[in-house]
């Protein structure tokens, strides 16, 4: 593995799509309460000195504190000691180059703005987005790029129970479209279902429905050869993205980009690619950690008043009770983990944004054995 230079990354110097108000207002929240936290200072400087003694403790504690690289983020989660070496090695490697190709936004938007122009022998090229909930992250992705985008989804939820790491299992069915909070988002964001599935709203979008177990293959079999130039995954589940993976994988080529929304769950997209990558010694390239694309919904919320409450709500429960809090809750192992063990580099790119930051993108540059596979045929 390796890391791509971004600033060579950015072969079109990419389309405007900064849609990251909601970590605009929560940077702006910060300041303030950086400023009522000076202001205290001034009017009561013992205050100063208790900061001041805190932080020398925390600077001590760090020194001698040895789980340093034994933990991934978000917000410092799962101890990696419980995987056999080559994986855990993967990982390490994996946040060493990811650490610096840092983006403040969010990842999928980024590389579709980037997209290089098809050549003229892979004209026919496509680009997926495999889970598409009621379709924004498709949408916005057709816009970013300014290229047709193909979404999958069986819009009925997730086929597999989700265990995220060491914490919670999301269950099969969740995220499918009759749930209220899709109901709440397909209204405030302007949507009518057409058959069950999301409209197109004048993008260039086509949606699939079905499971990728039986949708992906058929599609890919009807657009012979035609190569993948952007494959975003949000299926969550280790299972479909391995399986998306290797369905996709003769249709891999070199500059192809690969986003994975979840990439930073140990035993989900993280370990599938591990695993296909590993089979069939691809070469390949880590080129941006930024923002996942779920709070695009609430970008495309339309009323203004809704939107700013929306924005309060996410940034508040991400707080309170989303990985948030373990910056905060000090009686919780994360919370020591993040403070004495995370690098401050990962600390302020953690605190800066209200929103989870697992989203990954790498660009193939070698197809290994993939390549023999395709001479012979
Ligand atoms: C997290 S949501 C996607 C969110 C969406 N990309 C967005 O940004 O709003 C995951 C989606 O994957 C779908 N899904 C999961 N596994 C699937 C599979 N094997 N085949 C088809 N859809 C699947 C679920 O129905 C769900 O809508």
């Amino acid at each position: 593995m390796d890391v791509v230079d971004r600033r060579s990354a950015d072969r079109t110097g990419g389309r405007a799509v900064d849609r990251t108000t909601l970590h605009r207002v929560w940077r702006s929240i910060l300041a303030l309460a950086g400023l009522a936290v000076a202001a205290a200072c001034f009017v009561a400087p013992i205050l100063l000195a208790v900061i001041a003694a805190a932080f020398t403790l925390l600077l001590f504690a760090r020194r001698i504190y040895r789980g340093r690289d034994r933990y991934i983020p978000n917000l410092y989660s799962r101890d990696i000691g419980v995987y056999d070496d080559g994986y855990q090695e993967f990982i390490r490697r994996s946040l060493a180059e990811l650490r610096r190709c840092k983006i403040s936004d969010h990842t999928l938007l980024w590389e579709a703005s980037r997209l290089a122009p098809p050549s003229r022998e892979n004209s026919d090229e496509v680009l997926l987005d495999l889970g598409v909930w009621i379709g924004w992250s498709t949408r916005l992705t057709a816009e970013a790029s300014g290229r047709k985008v193909y979404g999958f989804d069986t819009f009925e939820g997730l086929v597999e129970d989700w265990a995220i790491d060491d914490q919670v299992v999301i269950e099969r069915g969740t995220f499918s479209l009759s749930e209220p909070l899709a109901k709440r988002f397909i209204r405030d964001t302007g949507l009518t279902l057409e058959d069950g599935i999301p409209p197109a709203l004048g993008r260039d979008v086509e949606f699939i429905k079905g499971m990728t177990y039986e949708t992906l293959a058929p599609f890919l079999a009807s657009r012979p050869a035609a190569p993948i130039s952007l494959f975003h995954m949000d299926l969550d589940t280790y299972e479909s993205c391995l399986h998306a993976l290797e369905t996709c994988k003769d249709r891999f080529v070199e500059g192809s980009v690969l986003v994975f929304d979840e990439y930073l769950v140990t035993n989900g997209e993280l370990r599938a690619f591990y695993e296909f990558q590993q089979k069939y010694g691809l070469q390949w390239q880590y080129r941006a950690w930024g923002l996942e694309v779920w709070e695009m919904n609430v970008e495309m919320v339309t009323s203004w008043w809704k939107r700013l409450s929306y924005y309060l709500i996410l940034i508040a429960g991400y707080w309170t009770l989303g990985d948030g809090r373990y910056a905060w809750t000090f009686f919780g192992k994360r919370f020591w983990r993040f403070w004495l063990g995370a690098p401050w580099g990962d600390i302020a790119f953690m605190l800066g944004a209200a929103g989870q930051r697992k989203s990954v993108s790498l660009e193939i540059t070698g197809l290994g054995t993939l390549a023999r596979t395709r001479d012979a045929g």
